[in-house]
C-alpha cells in the first residue's frame, strides 16, 4: 500500500467477514426451519432469524464498502486519510449499532418492513455514523492533488446511498405509502446507487489488476453509470404493481425493469473485456477471479434472474414467493458479496506484504463458494416454482404448500454447506495474512 493510514481498511474487512459468518448461521437456522426442523423457535423465531440474516448482510456489505473506500481513496487521491482516528471511532459506532440491532431483534425490538427492521432510534445512530464516514472521506478528497473519475463515481454512490436512507425513516399511516417509499431505499440502493459504488470499486480493481489504461477503463465507467440511471430509477416501478400504487406503474415498471439487466450486462462485459485486454498477467490472479466473477455473476443473479420475474405478467404469480429468494441470493452474492471479497483479495497482500494469493486455498475458496451459491439458487428456484404452481395456480393452502416443498430445502442446506466451506476457506486465508504491516508501505 502507498499510505500507512490505508491499514484502517483491515478493521472494516475483518468486521465484514465476522458478520458474514453470523449471517450464514442465521441462514442455516432458516434453512432448517423450512425443512420442518424449527427447533430453535422459542429462542430465535423465524422473523428474528430473517431480520438478523438480512441486516447482517447489509451491515457486512456496508462495512466492506467503507473498508474499500478507506483503501481506495488515499491511493487515488495521493494522500493519507484525513483522520485515521475518526475512521476507528466511526468503525466502532457501526459495530455498536449492529450488535444492538441484532440483540434487539431477538427481544422483539424491530419495525418489520423487510430490510429496514432497525428501530428508529438506531436509525439516527446509523445516520450519524454515515455522516462521520462521509466527512472523513470528503475531507481526504477535498485538498487532494488528484480527483479521479473512479473516486467521483464511488463518492457519488456513497453520498446518494446516505440520502436514500432517509425515505425509510418517514412514518406513514398508510401501508401503501409506507411500501412505496420503502422501495426508494431498498430498490434504489441495490439497483441504483450501490451500482455506482460497485462501478467505482470495479474500476479501481480493473485499473490495478489488468494494466489497461485508466482513460479506457474510466470512459466505460461513464457508460455503465448512464445505463444504471436510465433503467434503475423508473425500474422502481417493478415493485409497484400490486401494492396499491396507480395502474400506470404496470407499464412503466414493466418497460424499465426489463431494461435494467443492460447495466449488469455492461458490468459483465466491462470486467471480462478489460481482463482479456490486460492478458490476465497480474500475479494476484485470484483477485482478478473475484473481480471478473463479480461482473459475470451479478449479471446472472441480478440481470438474468431479475428479468425472470420483473414483467407484471410473471410477477403476478411469483410475487412474495421463494422465487424472490432465488433471485435475491444470487444477485446479492454476485454483485455485492463478490465485490467485497474481490477488494479484500486485492488489498490483503498490499497491506500485509505477504503474498498468500497463490496455492490451492484461495482458489478452492473461490470455486467452492460459487458452486455452493449456484446450488442454493437452484434449490430456491425449484422450491419457488413448485410453490407458485401449487399455491397460486392450483390454489392449495399456504401451509400445505410449505410442507410440500420442505424436501427442496434439504438441497438448499447441502448447497449452503458447500458455500460455507468456501467462505470458511476464504476466511482462513484472510487470517493467515495476519495484520497490516508498516513495512508494506511503499510511499507515493
Ligand atoms: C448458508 C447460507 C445461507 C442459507 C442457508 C440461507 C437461507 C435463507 C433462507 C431460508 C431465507 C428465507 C427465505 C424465506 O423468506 O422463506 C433467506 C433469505 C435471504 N437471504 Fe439467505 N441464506 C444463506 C446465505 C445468504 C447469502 C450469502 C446471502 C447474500 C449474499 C443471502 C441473502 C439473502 C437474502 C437477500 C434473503 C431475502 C430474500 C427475499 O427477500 O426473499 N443469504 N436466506
Ligand atoms: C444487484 C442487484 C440486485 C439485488 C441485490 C436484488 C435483490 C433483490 C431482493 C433482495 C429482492 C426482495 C426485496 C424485498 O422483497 O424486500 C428483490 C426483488 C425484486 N427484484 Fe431484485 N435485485 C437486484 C437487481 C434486480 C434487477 C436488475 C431486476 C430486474 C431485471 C430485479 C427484479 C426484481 C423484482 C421484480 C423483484 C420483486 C419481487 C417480488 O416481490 O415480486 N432485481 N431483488
Ligand atoms: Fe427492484
Amino acid at each position: 500500500m502507498k499510505f500507512k493510514s490505508q491499514r484502517v481498511a483491515y478493521l472494516f474487512f475483518a468486521t465484514s467477514l465476522l458478520l458474514f459468518t453470523l449471517q450464514i448461521v442465521f441462514g442455516f437456522i432458516m434453512g432448517f426451519a423450512h425443512m420442518g426442523f424449527d427447533v430453535l423457535h422459542d429462542y430465535i423465531p423465524f422473523n428474528a432469524a430473517r431480520a438478523s440474516h438480512l441486516n447482517l448482510l447489509v451491515v457486512w456489505l456496508l462495512s466492506g464498502f467503507m473498508g474499500a473506500t478507506y483503501y481506495i481513496v488515499p491511493e487515488e487521491s495521493d494522500r493519507e486519510i484525513y483522520s485515521e482516528k475518526l475512521a476507528v471511532v466511526q468503525w466502532a459506532a457501526l459495530v455498536i449499532v449492529a450488535v444492538i440491532a441484532i440483540i434487539g431483534f431477538h427481544m422483539n425490538w424491530w419495525e418489520g418492513r423487510k430490510f429496514l427492521e432497525i428501530p428508529r432510534p438506531l436509525d439516527y445512530l446509523v445516520v450519524l455514523d454515515i455522516l462521520l464516514f462521509l466527512f472523513n472521506v470528503g475531507m481526504t478528497v477535498w485538498n487532494a492533488k488528484r480527483f479521479t473519475t473512479t473516486v467521483s463515481v464511488l463518492l457519488l454512490g456513497l453520498v446518494s446511498a446516505a440520502f436514500l436512507y432517509l425515505p425509510g425513516m418517514i412514518t406513514f399511516e398508510s401501508q401503501v405509502l409506507d411500501s412505496y417509499f420503502r422501495w426508494w431505499v431498498v430498490h434504489l440502493w441495490v439497483e441504483g446507487v450501490w451500482e455506482l459504488i460497485m462501478g467505482g470499486i470495479l474500476a479501481f480493481l480493473l485499473i490495478k489488476l489488468t494494466g489497461v489504461d485508466r482513460e479506457v477503463i474510466e470512459k466505460w465507467l461513464y457508460v455503465i453509470v448512464g445505463f444504471t440511471f436510465l433503467s434503475g430509477i423508473l425500474g422502481t416501478g417493478h415493485h409497484y404493481y400490486f401494492i396499491g400504487a396507480p395502474e400506470y406503474w404496470l407499464l412503466v415498471g414493466g418497460v424499465f425493469g426489463a431494461l435494467e439487466p443492460l447495466a449488469f450486462l455492461g458490468m459483465a462485459l466491462y470486467a471480462v473485456t478489460m481482463a482479456r485486454r490486460g492478458g490476465m498477467r497480474h500475479p494476484n490472479r485470484i483477485a482478478l477471479f473475484w473481480t471478473v466473477g463479480c461482473g459475470v455473476m451479478s449479471f446472472v443473479g441480478a440481470g438474468f434472474l431479475g428479468f425472470a420475474h420483473t414483467l407484471p405478467q410473471v410477477n403476478l404469480w411469483t410475487h412474495g414467493t421463494i422465487v424472490t429468494a432465488m433471485h435475491g441470493h444470487m444477485a446479492f452474492w454476485g454483485a455485492y458479496a463478490m465485490l467485497v471479497l474481490a477488494i479484500i483479495s486485492y488489498a490483503m497482500p498490499q497491506m500485509t506484504g505477504r503474498k498468500l494469493f497463490t496455492g490451492w486455498l484461495p482458489e478452492w475458496a473461490f470455486w467452492t463458494s460459487n458452486v455452493g451459491m449456484i446450488g442454493m439458487t437452484g434449490a430456491f428456484a425449484v422450491a419457488g416454482i413448485a410453490q407458485v404452481y401449487m399455491e397460486r395456480k392450483i390454489g392449495m393452502d399456504f401451509l400445505a404448500v410449505q410442507e410440500a416443498i420442505e424436501v427442496h430445502f434439504l438441497g438448499l442446506v447441502l448447497a449452503a454447506a458447500l458455500l460455507s466451506l468456501g467462505v470458511g476457506m476464504f476466511i482462513w486465508n484472510f487470517i493467515q495474512y495476519g495484520l497490516p504491516n508498516d513495512e508494506a508501505v511503499t510511499g507515493a
